[in-house]
């Protein structure tokens, strides 16, 4: 028995390490990321603003300009409060930390793993409600997981992942009206989506919202944020620990997030090749196609595990969710550029010839 074995948290000897799957040179639509790199045009000025990093002093810890970045990108009205994280997993572990021991978390099934592997580092009582056949909550099954559970957190991804849907607002709207919990939206597809919460923060003392710009072209800065009112994020900024946003993504940031057209252009042309793959996954008569509100698409298809090492083989990285219970034979597919998209429905179009 080595050390580790014998030293360890048996609850944690017992998680399987989250996984990250080798994808070099892999045409890579597994992880939600945006297919964009670094126009080329803002490389030399970027480089520039770098220059004058000081990386031997701490980085700022209010990040004052970075939060009025986000504030402007994400159109976040002043009064509002935001807490920014290292990754908006960052945040949901935050909001574990500031759980009582045995606390219940809430969330429904499936969502986003971390919820639930967060609430197991965190020693938290995870629980989660079925979704519907198609996706939506199960209301009822919710209410009761409220009255018996009692939970601390409820997380509710909007849209969610995998299922890449909005949940019928009406219901959300119920759930917070309804529990002591703080309810935690997670908008990390916020940029894709039809509808948004963040007006509603005003409107409920429960509600917070989480987002990040992971999913808009800057995974690798690490950037999340939460929003809420002032009062629960002066509250919640107790929990961060000091410089949790390095000095290299606040100036990054700062630079590259002020490029709102650039942004904002490259989420419309997501949604435009999101209407043309979900349409060419679609008239696949062996599949079937979720609809979907992120910058990926779910679908069904026979022998998913398969297709999913043909990709694979073939240089094509998806995500194969068919071992999960709900979601047997069901993929998901990132929304790549359209060559990208190309070249997984040929080899998709192949696999069922
Ligand atoms: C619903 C949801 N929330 C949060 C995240 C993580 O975001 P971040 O990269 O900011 O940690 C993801 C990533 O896939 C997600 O799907």
């Amino acid at each position: 028995m080595s050390f580790i074995n014998n030293w360890l948290r048996p609850d944690i000897k017992a998680i399987n390490a989250y996984h990250v799957p080798l994808s070099d040179d892999m045409v890579k639509l597994d992880a939600m990321e945006s297919p964009f790199p670094l126009p080329d045009a803002l490389i030399g000025q970027y480089l520039a603003y770098l220059a004058d990093v000081q990386l031997n002093r701490y980085p700022s810890a209010s990040a004052n300009e970075l939060h009025q970045t986000l504030r402007e990108l994400m159109d976040i009205p002043d009064e509002f409060g935001v807490l920014l994280g290292n990754g908006s997993d960052d945040l949901i572990q935050l909001l574990a930390l500031a759980c009582d021991t045995g606390d219940a978390i809430l969330s429904v099934e499936p969502s986003f793993v971390m919820y639930g592997m967060i609430a197991k580092f965190t020693r938290l009582n995870y629980q989660s409600v079925a979704l519907t056949n198609d996706f939506e909550i199960d209301a009822d099954a919710m209410q009761r997981a409220i009255e018996t559970h009692n939970p601390k957190l409820i997380f509710i991804a909007y849209p969610n992942n995998p299922t890449g849907n909005t949940f019928d607002r009406t219901v959300i709207e119920t759930i917070i009206a309804s529990t002591n919990a703080l309810v935690v939206l997670d908008e990390a597809y916020y940029a894709y989506a039809d509808d948004s919460f963040l007006l509603d923060i005003n409107k409920y003392p429960n509600l917070v919202l989480l987002r990040t710009v992971s999913k808009i072209g800057f995974a690798g800065l690490r950037l999340g944020l939460l929003i809420g009112v002032q009062d629960t994020v002066t509250a919640l900024d107790k929990l961060r620990l000091p410089y949790n946003i390095n000095t290299l993504t606040q100036v990054s940031a700062n630079f590259l997030l002020k490029e709102k057209d650039e942004i904002s252009k490259n989420a419309q042309i997501i949604l435009k090749e999101r209407t043309e793959l979900s349409s060419m996954l679609g008239a696949i008569s062996s599949l079937q196609v979720y609809p979907s509100q992120a910058n990926f698409i779910l679908f069904k298809a026979p022998s998913a595990n398969l297709l999913f090492e043909f990709l694979k083989t073939n240089g094509v990285l998806i995500k194969d969710l068919s071992a999960a219970p709900v979601l047997t034979d069901c993929l998901r597919v990132t929304i790549g550029t359209q060559t990208q998209n190309q070249t997984f429905i040929n080899l998709v179009k192949r696999f069922y010839d």
